[in-house]
């Protein structure tokens, strides 16, 4: 399937190979292993600094971050290996079952994601609401609670008025077993056991395992295609059966098919984007799941903190970024200054990456590559990266490793794909719903409760003052 796929996109394989050479000829990370190793005996040492920096969470075989040198592995297959000869939809299988799909494995979960990409429910319930004024990313996770409902009918169950049902005020109440005198109608009062509603489908009735996982993979897609259609006032694009996940998503953004070139590059950024360890929404999503509340709201959260400027939300700051440099010749002197002001240059830098970021690699080439439909003004865009590229690497990379990240090229990419920068954040967390999922499905098999600790620098024992006399 993917040979077949690829065909007609050669160019991009080798694009994708070239860069792979140049990463491996500059670090030489051909020989290098990565230092994993055995499980642990918990509890462990290890140093922590601010931000959870340093600090160890949990054991996990998903995907491997290596920043001195710029590794990145998906369950040990390197990423450039993946981007030149996978799909997105062998990679989120990769990513949750922890091997890669068989021919048969593959046409089940292909079939299975046609099928999740149906959200009539959820589309009629996001398009009750004014999505064209709302946040991309905020529609987008108000469409996850949606689809969560389309998926099981855990909210109906559960808003059904049961005056025998138990309510309980916080987790320290204590069970009253009588009712209390005189009140007919006891409002703390635990009744039996409540009655296990019937399943209506059994593999759709979990909104925590892996059906889920692919109904969130499937469907965040639809959502988000059509929060753009509504945001331009649009009606959103029913999916295709016939087309691949990429193909897809273009579809439904753009309402044509793509070409083989465009395909090919939109599912090459689905799988660089599908995971990287344990990122602040990751980290985010897997706190969520830890209290055992369900896949749906770990997504939601996922989207919410990816939002930020410090992480996704930084795709779409880079494309702005570029317009207000301008031109490739005001490169330098906007550098100068924007440095001289201590401002931090969107799509440069990494918490992990202290070298060229190995998504960077491979989308650098992508935004410039020839043959990629492009809008008038995309090579005045180019240029201009290439020269605040040059300017900002030229002035921090020595000393501060300071590199382009994974977002610094996507939108240039995005762009050439006819996609309006405000949705830029919100196809990042398209491809990542796999990365989420797959980490969170991997530590529920061993939960427990994240509760990191303060460390307390206020005061005690003040004396309390009336609210007049302060
Ligand atoms: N432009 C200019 N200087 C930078 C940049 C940047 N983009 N990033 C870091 N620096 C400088 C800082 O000013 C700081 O300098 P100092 O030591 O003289 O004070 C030094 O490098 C270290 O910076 P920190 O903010 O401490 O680095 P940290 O590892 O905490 O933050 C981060 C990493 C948040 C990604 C940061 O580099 C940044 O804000 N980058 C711009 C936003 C961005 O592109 N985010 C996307 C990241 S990729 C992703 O999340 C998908």
């Amino acid at each position: 399937m993917n040979s077949a796929r690829h065909q007609g996109s050669t160019e991009i394989t080798e694009l994708i190979l070239e860069a792979a050479a140049n990463a491996r000829s500059e670090i030489g990370f051909v020989d290098k292993q990565p230092a994993t190793g055995k499980a642990v005996n918990w509890p462990i040492d290890c140093n922590i600094g601010p931000g959870l920096e340093g600090a160890i969470a949990c054991e996990s075989k998903v995907g491997y971050v290596n920043g001195t040198d710029g590794l990145l592995s998906y369950r040990g297959y390197d990423i450039f290996e993946l981007c030149a000869h996978s799909t997105y939809e062998e990679v989120s299988f990769l990513l949750l079952h922890g091997h890669l799909p068989t021919r048969t494995e593959l046409y089940a979960y292909e079939q299975k994601l046609i099928r999740y990409r149906h959200m009539n429910k959820t589309l009629r319930l996001l398009m009750s609401f004014p999505v064209e004024e709302m946040n991309a990313m905020a529609a987008m996770r108000m469409g996850t609670i949606f689809m969560r409902r389309e998926f099981s009918d855990i909210d109906q169950e559960q808003a059904k008025p049961d005056f025998n049902d138990a309510i309980s005020a916080d987790e320290d109440s204590i069970a009253m077993e009588t009712k209390p005198h005189g009140d007919s109608r006891a409002i703390y009062e635990f009744k039996k056991k409540k009655k296990r509603r019937k399943k209506s489908s059994p593999e759709l009735d979990d909104a925590s395992g892996l059906e889920a996982c692919y109904h969130l993979i499937a469907g965040v897609p639809t959502i988000t295609a059509a929060i753009s259609r509504l945001r331009q006032g649009l009606m959103p694009y029913e999916p295709l059966n016939d087309l691949s996940h990429a193909a897809n998503l273009f579809y439904m953004f753009n309402g044509r098919r793509p070409t083989a070139i465009e395909e090919r590059v939109l599912d090459v950024t689905l799988i660089l984007h599908a995971d990287h360890g344990m990122n602040a929404s990751t980290f985010a999503a897997m706190v969520v799941a830890s209290t055992l509340s369900d896949i749906y709201f770990s997504v939601g959260s996922g989207i919410a903190a990816l939002n930020g400027p410090l992480h996704g939300g930084a795709n779409e700051r880079v494309l702005h970024t570029l317009r207000e440099v301008g031109s490739p010749e005001r490169a330098k002197a906007w550098v100068k200054r924007s440095l001289k002001e201590n401002q931090k240059i969107p799509g440069f830098g990494h918490r992990v990456y202290k070298t060229y970021d190995p998504r960077a690699r491979i989308l650098g080439p992508l935004a410039k590559y020839r043959c990629l439909g492009c809008a008038v003004d995309i090579q005045q865009l180019i240029n201009t990266a290439e020269n605040v590229e040059h300017e900002v690497v030229g002035s921090l990379g020595k000393d501060k490793k300071i590199f382009p990240n994974v977002d610094y090229y996507s939108g240039v990419v995005y762009t050439r794909l006819g996609i309006d920068p405000a949705m830029f954040t919100p196809l990042f967390a398209v491809s990542r719903v796999a990365g989420w999922t797959a980490r969170v499905l991997e530590y529920m098999q061993n939960n427990r409760i994240f509760r990191p600790r303060a460390l307390y620098t206020g005061k005690f024992n003040l004396p309390f003052t009336n609210l007049d006399e302060r």
